[in-house]
């Protein structure tokens, strides 16, 4: 019966004392506003204003509604600064940060690990796919490309990285992906709304993967699957063997965890799903096993991807004291020694589910 709109109109006109100006700072017609206002009272079956000499006095029901209605929209105000700084917290807090180095990264390791992680990545032809957390778009030109006649809604928290998502997408001449910036935990689709869902490397990030699992769940038409790839920082082993190299990674998953995130979220896909009631539950775990034998997985995957990582953390690392300098230097030296004659292996977990 009451909604928002009706809260601003009456506002508005006892801030701005007419009907006209009201119309003027709320961007409509007066002709607009003035059917909101008859709707309104034919809604409460009261008079909100007395109109006497053209001029619009408050009843005392009117009274009431503009008092009560001001704390509400001052209500809405409060819980609109508060999702944003939460937003504005959650991209400060966000581990690997938005630096040009990290979008390299991000794409580096796509690059290498697509026939690893995507040869299945297939939906049936008309799917609308919603990707969440696409960051700088990595992981969406090889999901949409392999689904060229799905199309994909794919939604970042941060603003930088989509744009860089958009331009790769546009230059490759993918056309069947639209970009929102949207946060997982409050999308703003309706129920029901997509056939399946994307998510790489983003719940490790987030405090309540099981909160962003239901909202994701809340937008999936029925039957619709939900595919979730994730890391786990536990996974990794190497040779020559290092303790350095692993306080190093430990230095990482460290920090993650003291951003509310877990960088060996991995192992925990499947009691995540089930506790989520998403049923036809399937883990799939992609180890990648590099040697000197596969000299384009030594650059793009040990260097370039995950010691890169580790390296990306390092300034961070250090301020927040968790690891000397020493020790990480030393443990992203003896990383890269398993890049020259070594070996190196680390396990990612693909899941599928799907809601009943
Ligand atoms: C490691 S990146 C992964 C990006 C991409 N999926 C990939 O694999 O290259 C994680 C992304 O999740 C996004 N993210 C984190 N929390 C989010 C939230 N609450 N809503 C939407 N995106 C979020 C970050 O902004 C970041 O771009």
């Amino acid at each position: 019966m009451i909604e928002v709109r009706h809260l601003k109109l009456v506002d508005m006109v006892a801030k701005v004392g007419s009907l006209s100006k009201a119309a003027d700072e709320l961007c409509l017609t007066q002709s607009a506003l003035s059917h909101q206002l008859k709707e309104l009272e034919s809604n409460l079956g009261v008079q909100i204003f007395h109109r006497i000499n053209n001029k619009l006095h408050f009843t005392p029901a009117g009274k009431e509604f503009r008092d009560a209605g001001r704390e509400i929209l001052e209500q809405f105000d409060h819980l609109e600064n508060r999702i944003s700084q939460i937003n504005q917290q959650q991209l400060k807090t966000y581990v690997h940060g938005y630096s040009d180095e990290e979008s390299i990264r991000l794409n580096n390791q796509a690059r290498t690990i697509s026939d690893l992680l995507h040869w299945d990545t297939i939906w049936e032809d008309g799917s609308l796919i919603l990707e969440a957390g696409c960051g700088v778009g990595a992981q969406t030109k090889i999901i949409s490309s392999k689904n060229a006649t799905c199309n994909f809604v794919s939604i970042d928290l941060s603003e930088k990285s989509l744009k860089q998502a958009q331009e790769t997408i546009t230059s490759l001449g993918i056309e069947n992906v639209v970009f929102q910036q949207e946060n997982i935990f409050d999308l703003p689709f309706d129920d029901e709304s997509f056939d399946h869902v994307f998510v790489c490397f983003v719940l490790e990030h987030i405090a309540e993967p099981h909160l962003a699992l239901q909202e994701l769940k809340r937008v999936l038409k029925k039957q619709g699957t939900i595919t979730i790839i994730e890391g786990d920082h536990g996974s990794t082993f190497f040779y020559p063997d290092s303790n350095a190299a692993k306080k190093a990674i430990q230095a990482q998953v460290d920090l993650q965890k003291q951003n509310e995130g877990n960088a060996n979220i991995g192992r925990q896909l499947f009691p995540l799903l089930s506790d989520s009631e998403f049923i036809d539950i399937h883990v799939n775990p992609r180890q990648v096993y590099v040697d000197a034998s596969k000299p384009e997985m030594v650059e793009g995957f040990i260097k370039n991807t995950f010691t890169a990582m580790i390296q990306g953390i390092k300034e961070e690392a250090l301020l927040k004291k968790i690891i000397s300098k020493s020790e990480i230097e030393d443990g992203i030296r003896d990383l890269y020694k398993t890049a020259q004659a070594g070996t190196f292996c680390y396990t990612f977990f693909k899941a599928t589910a799907r809601i009943p």
